[in-house]
């Protein structure tokens, strides 16, 4: 069991030595295999001698064996944490207790064989094993070792769970190791202490689990053409499941290289982060396997690794020097699947190159489509892996948006592989740089693969005013944590939220315009040259902006002081402009103005606003505001003039005017709207609405601001409206006030349906633009669910020609949705039954998607409570879609409140399952709480969270707090709202002649 070490230990200890010989390798493998074949318990007893090849030596520092700190020595026999008296402080936590590695070690190169197989155990279960090699460096002396690791079983290699060398081969007495599973740690405790200077070695073999909970090393599947299941081993490691495949220093400050070696079968490929260097055949009984090296990679933090083995094909393209493959299941390259993906990720590499001015960092770009995956895609340097729906699309069966989907998911992942991989945070309290800087800059990458689509007004809709919903909540949270209060798993996961992602990326949108992005991509490729291969926090950014500056632009204040007051306070500001007097003031906006606001700023929520405004027929200009109040703010008019701040909305904030002010905007929206920006047609409704939200303007007044759409043509400002109309229509439609509103709706969408009808010759074929088909869409599907007698029949009509002929899908593709779910709503179980048979048999995930949202649709409480229980079910709906699919039913007016008994039911389970860290999650508590409007549900909603507080709820732990206040915000509102609503709808209503 212990021949053959000597390769690992000595390419680790040589530290240069990267490659594998061919020998080595075939040792290793039969190693490996002999290891699987003997039994894997760590048992305790001696073993063999230990034959070591010899040793190279590469180069270590000088033997400093200067003083060095005292070395932490914890008690040999388990740690119990007894109770200590109230008077004396808790002891200091033991290093394996806490919860953050300790400095004294950094790793330099990691050698990693891993084997995944994919066949079943006897009893059913996956597993794989491996063996590393970790070459490291002592920065401070200590006894202890730690790395992390999480389900992994050691193999006993002399009674030790590991073995360790030091300089010149020296083999190191260990006088104990264990696994720490709390902390995810393996201690190993040596004899003598690790000195600073010195290269030390570490060796393990272990043994995991491929299972199909989609993190760490895990497994996915699918069937294929020929009925049978195809295994997957893949894996997903941000943030912290990088130790659930082999034992690392799992932290993104702890750089190193890695060769990863990976063993599979005939029929199968593997991949990686980089090239392959080395492929051998070994026959091991009358099986042949497969041994594939990978070239080391670039200086790289654990949760950037993948590896797969898998039986996919490709398509394959050469863009400037770099190899652009995309792998997917067999069929569905055959099918042209990927060929979207693989035709925009050139040019979207090539847009990165020049706006980062730094050239792609490695040779090669994999990206792969996963039947399973929990995300929608993982930046992971080399190899960025997929959901299907977010890569694959097929010109015949998906949409325009499927579409929009996989180029702006490409262009996120790709521009992570500078910011983020080759320049990394060095911890998680600053993801939302990383996940903030991708959002912004998806947009451009997206835009510059699909010039004509105007890609870059969307991120107003899809990350300002959806994160506004958030962060006008007392319970929201700055985008800036300290390093000190992310700590656990959990705490880390939750960082991944819509803060980080959307008000991340609204905010250095905004900072790029005031800075200009001439100067902001100057600062930028400073930041990313000076600390390629390293880590930063996040003020390393805005320190090279301000060096860019360079006398080019003049700001009231330093990028550091006027961006500080945008990540270190939560919320954001409602500035307000009286053009009677001329002022123009701020004040932290709030849904629920009287909310308590428990979260202390510096800053006492008053930030440096750059306000882009216009006055009627007259030039932009661009004004600072920097306290609660400035009175000399030179906008007093009067008459009909009027004044229009925050021009295409790039700054991230509200704006409210004095009464005159917004009458004269309406009267504009009515008399001629296309004298105002197309974004701030889409303000003026969504600012309005919000306003009157928080109260400080009537929701009849808000309302006003949508009558002018019979008109509107286009679809950012329909969006806007249709979303804050969402708003009335959940909290009213159980009650009365949605007669009028239905009615009143008609009447405003029936221009738009008419109009598209005619556009598309009765719905045959579809609109010019991409903002048009979406609008085109918003018409139908408005126009639908609101009762449209003709947008009824058309729907039924189209579902009916496909259930009677089920291998002709004439439904237009980007209308497929909207049918589906109508055509299944007013149907019945004949219906309902249809989709999912068709759900069942989908060639693209983007099909199934799109029938398991409609399936979600019907009316009938016994096939949604049973489409609530399918969700649960694995082999029914996979488990990266359960969380999604009860969504979706609990957004049915219908299935709301089955939903809600389902999951307080079915906590515990769900939690278990499918708690870890996936978006979802908290969306799923947002969607079954979203109708909440009554002291009754808000009385439900604290039970719940009381009565699971031991279960916990996960990354939905915010999610819960927010449904609360959110609740009592909607109790008021509908209280004070509900008669004035229902009379404005009553009377905008035009008499039928
Ligand atoms: N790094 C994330 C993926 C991720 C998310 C890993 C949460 C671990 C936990 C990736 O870059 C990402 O942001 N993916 C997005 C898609 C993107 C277009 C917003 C996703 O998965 O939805
Ligand atoms: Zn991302």
């Amino acid at each position: 069991m212990a021949k053959g070490f000597f390769i690992s230990r000595t390419l680790a200890v040589g530290g240069g030595v990267l490659a594998v010989g061919a020998v080595a390798t075939i040792i290793a493998l039969a190693v490996v295999y002999a290891q699987e074949k003997a039994s894997n318990a760590v048992t305790d007893g001696p073993s063999g001698p230990v034959t070591n090849g010899p040793v190279t030596d590469g180069p270590s520092g000088p033997v400093t064996d200067g003083p060095s700190g005292p070395v932490t020595d914890g008690p040999s026999g388990p740690v119990t944490d007894g109770p200590s008296g109230p008077t004396t402080a808790p002891p200091p936590l033991l290093p394996w207790q806490r919860l953050r590695l300790p400095l004294a070690l950094r790793p330099i190169h990691y050698q990693l064989s891993l084997w995944p197989r994919l066949e079943p155990d006897a009893q059913g279960d996956y597993h794989f094993s491996g063996n590393s090699s970790v070459l490291f460096h002592c920065h401070n002396r200590t006894d202890l070792i730690l790395i992390h690791c999480d389900r992994l079983q050691f193999n006993s290699l002399s009674g030790r769970l590991a073995r360790v060398w030091g300089p010149g081969g020296r083999e190191l007495h260990i006088s104990k190791s264990w696994v720490q599973n709390d902390t995810q740690y393996l201690v190993v405790r040596l004899a003598d202490p690790l000195k600073p200077g010195q290269n030390y070695s570490m060796y393990t073999e272990f043994r995991g689990r491929l299972d199909d909970d989609l993190r760490g090393f895990y497994r996915s599947q699918y069937v294929d053409e020929n009925g049978q299941t195809r295994i997957i081993a893949t894996t997903q490691m941000q943030p912290t499941d990088a130790r659930k495949a082999f034992p690392c220093f799992d932290e993104p400050a702890m750089k190193a290289t890695f060769t990863i070696s990976l063993t599979h079968g005939p029929g199968y490929t593997a991949l990686s982060n980089m090239p392959v260097s080395d492929n051998k055949t070994l026959t091991v009984g009358n099986v042949i396997w497969y041994n594939v090296t990978f070239q080391p990679t670039r200086k790289m933090s654990t949760y950037l690794l993948a590896f797969i083995v898998c039986d996919f094909g490709y398509v394959e393209q050469h863009s400037e020097g770099t190899l652009i493959r995309i792998w997917a299941r067999k069929p569905a390259i055959a099918q042209g699947q990927g060929d979207y993906a693989l035709n925009v990720t050139g040019p979207i590499l090539n847009f990165f190159e020049t706006y980062y001015n730094v050239s792609y960092p490695l040779p090669k770009s994999d990206q792969i489509a996963l039947p399973d995956f929990n995300a929608g895609a993982m930046e992971n340097w080399g190899l960025i892996t997929y959901r299907e729906t977010a890569l694959l699309y097929d010109r015949n069966l998906s949409s325009n948006g499927n579409k929009e989907r996989v180029v702006k998911v490409i262009a996120h992942e790709l521009a992570h592989q500078w910011f983020g991989n080759l320049v990394t945070l060095r911890w998680w309290n600053d993801l939302w740089l990383n996940e903030g800087f991708a959002s912004y800059v998806e947009y451009l990458g997206a835009d510059h693969a699909e010039p004509s689509w105007n890609l870059k007004m969307l991120i107003v809709l899809n990350d300002v005013y959806r994160v506004f919903a958030v962060d006008a909540l007392a319970s929201s949270h700055p985008l800036s944590s300290k390093e000190e209060e992310i700590n656990t798993p959990a705490q880390i996961n939750e960082l991944f939220d819509a803060i980080s992602y959307s008000k991340g990326g609204s905010v250095l949108r905004m900072l790029s315009d005031f800075l200009t992005e001439e100067i902001f991509v100057t600062g930028l490729n400073s930041y990313l040259t000076k600390f390629s291969y390293d880590n930063t926090v996040y003020t390393n950014l805005f320190d090279h902006l301000q060096q860019a500056i360079k006398g080019k632009v003049a700001l009231p204040a330093s990028v550091n002081d006027i961006m500080s007051r945008w990540t270190l306070q939560m919320g954001f500001p409602v500035v307000t402009i009286d053009t009677e007097k001329g002022h123009i003031s701020q004040k932290h906006f709030l849904l629920d103005p009287n909310s308590n606001v428990t979260r202390p700023s510096e800053f006492h929520y008053v930030w440096f606003v750059p306000i882009r405004w216009m006055r009627r027929n007259a030039q932009q200009q661009l004004t600072w505001l920097l306290k609660k109040e400035d009175a000399n703010a030179n906008m007093k008019y009067s008459g009909d003039d009027w004044v229009l701040a925050n021009i295409d909305v790039v700054g991230y904030y509200r704006v409210n005017y004095d009464e005159r002010n917004w009458n004269n905007l309406v009267k504009q929206l009515e008399t001629n709207h296309s004298v105002l920006p197309i974004i701030n047609r889409a303000q003026i409704i969504a600012d309005s609405f919000n306003l009157a939200r928080a109260q400080y303007r009537h929701t009849t007044a808000a309302l006003d601001t949508t009558k002018y759409l019979h008109n509107e043509r286009e679809y950012i400002p329909w969006q806007a409206a249709l979303d804050n109309l969402a708003y009335i229509r959940v909290m009213f439609d159980r009650s009365e006030v949605f007669g009028n509103m239905k009615k009143y709706m008609l009447q405003q969408v029936s221009p738009l349906y008419d109009h598209f009808k005619s556009v598309t010759v009765n719905w045959t074929k579809p609109s010019e633009g991409h903002m048009d088909q979406y609008n085109e869409i918003n018409a139908m599907s408005v126009a639908c669910s609101y009762g449209h007698q003709d947008c009824l029949n058309k729907a039924q009509e189209l579902y009916r020609d496909w259930m009677k002929n089920p291998s002709v899908n004439n439904i237009p593709l980007n209308l497929k949705t909207t049918v589906y779910c109508n055509a299944i709503a007013s149907g019945g179980e004949k219906q309902w039954d249809f989709a999912w048979k068709m759900f069942q048999n989908a060639t693209i995930a983007t099909e199934a998607d799109k029938l398991g949202v409609a399936l979600a649709c019907t009316k009938e409480p016994w096939l949604l409570n049973r489409y609530l229980m399918y969700s649960l079910d694995p082999s029914k709906v996979r488990k990266q879609d359960a969380t999604s699919t009860i969504s979706a039913i609990a957004r049915n007016v219908v299935g709301q409140s089955l939903t809600w008994d389902f999951i307080r039911a079915k906590w515990s389970t769900i939690f278990e399952q499918y708690g870890g860290g996936s978006f979802s999650f908290s969306r799923l508590i947002a969607s079954v709480t979203e109708r909440f409007s009554t002291e009754f549900e808000l009385k439900q909603l604290e039970q719940f969270k009381k009565d699971n507080e031991h279960i916990g709820f996960g990354s939905g732990t915010r999610a819960i707090e927010q449904a609360l206040e959110k609740t009592k915000a909607n109790i008021k509102w509908v209280k004070a709202n509900r008669d004035s609503v229902n009379d404005w709808f009553a009377s905008a209503l035009t008499p039928t002649p």
